[in-house]
């Protein structure tokens, strides 16, 4: 694997594996349309800014240079906006993907490594969760990521397309040099909420239900740290380059850790006070997600490495301080 064309490679996740790809010396092209990436956020290689919907400008990359394989990363990701909004969803994780997959084809790259998601799951049988699990997505975002993967054993059988689906849990963390780290606008995930609400960017951080089925009563995830992501995307593609059938890996680290437990951990490693206020539920929030990833750590040799909650929260701090810059303290607003 020489070359390899990252699709959304100026977001979170993306950032962090494009850095990487540099660190292990493999060429990188970025595409993505900077709707939620960002410019400086791409270390390494060229960016080009542009829409994969764009099957001209695909033409023009596929052309330009040889691919081994595509990262695709792009996507939208908000849970609650798919669902007022599933057209929007459908569009851009589904029909623009059609879009690479047969741009792809027609110029005969056949690896192909997909950001997917526990979303898939729904509200679950069981946990830990495996691969063997029931995929009963809740909302259009999940939805939208199962038919991908549907469309990509397809296109395993009868193009020889064979793609590697990554199932993150809730994925967190930054660089540990502290080069990347999350910055969605909005922010929806806890842990860059709790660090705001500790930098006084945020007045407070909502705790939505207290009365789950779990120790102390909040809801508990399954926190992947976005370097240990990175490095399982670059197993999986040594994975395809020996020859690795088309298959779907769960990335977690099998401990979960519930809200409070994110929120005491915050408090200790930044040593400043959170304000917490309560909501009620969300509606489609399992009280437990928790990933069983035996089958990556088997197949692809994945190992994660920054598994302990403390370092995932210790990472996210160091790049809250230096992206946001502590704001001054802002009293918590009154209930
Ligand atoms: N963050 C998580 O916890 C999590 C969990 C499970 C799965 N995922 C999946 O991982 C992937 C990356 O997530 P992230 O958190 O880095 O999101 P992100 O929003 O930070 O990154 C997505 C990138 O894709 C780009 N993009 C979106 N639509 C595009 C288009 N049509 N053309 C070109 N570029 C486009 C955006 O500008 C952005 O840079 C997504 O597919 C997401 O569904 C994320």
């Amino acid at each position: 694997m020489q070359n390899i064309l990252v699709v959304g490679g100026a977001g979170y996740i993306g950032s962090h594996m494009v850095w990487l790809l540099g660190q292990h010396g493999v060429q990188a092209v970025t595409l993505d349309n900077l709707v939620a990436g960002h410019r400086d956020a791409v270390l390494h290689g060229e960016l080009r800014v542009g829409d994969v919907a764009d099957r001209a400008l695909l033409d023009q990359i596929l052309d330009s240079q040889r691919f081994d394989a595509v990262m695709h990363f792009a996507s939208f990701i908000q849970v609650g906006e798919s669902v007022l909004d599933p057209a929007k969803y459908y569009r851009n994780n589904v029909a623009t993907t059609l879009t690479l997959l047969d741009a792809m084809r027609d110029h005969g790259v056949r690896q192909f490594v997909f950001s997917s998601t526990a979303a898939l799951f729904g509200e679950p049988a069981y946990t830990p969760i495996d691969e063997k699990h029931p995929l009963q997505p809740i909302n259009p975002y999940g939805r939208s990521k199962w038919m991908v993967e549907q469309v990509l054993a397809d296109y395993a059988r009868a193009y020889g397309l064979q793609s590697v689906c990554l199932r993150y849990f809730n994925a967190a963390g930054a660089h540990p040099q502290g080069l990347l780290g999350e910055r969605h606008e909005p922010e929806t995930h806890l842990i860059p909420l709790v660090l705001q609400a500790a930098t006084g960017r945020r007045s407070h951080v909502t705790v939505f239900g207290r009365d789950y089925d779990t120790p102390d009563g909040t809801c508990i995830r399954d926190y992947v740290h976005v370097m240990d992501l990175a490095d399982a995307h670059w197993l999986a593609l040594q994975y395809l380059a020996r020859g690795g059938t088309a298959g779907a890996f769960n990335l977690g680290n099998g401990n979960g850790y519930s809200v409070q437990e994110v929120v005491d951990t915050a408090r200790r490693v930044t040593g400043r006070d959170i304000a917490v206020r309560e909501g009620p539920r969300r509606a489609g929030d399992p009280a437990r997600l928790v990933a069983d990833a035996a089958l990556a750590r088997q197949v692809l040799g994945w190992q994660p490495r920054h598994g302990s909650l403390e370092a995932i929260v210790r990472d996210a701090w160091q790049w809250e301080c230096r992206a946001g810059g502590p704001a001054p303290r802002r009293p918590p607003e009154p209930a």
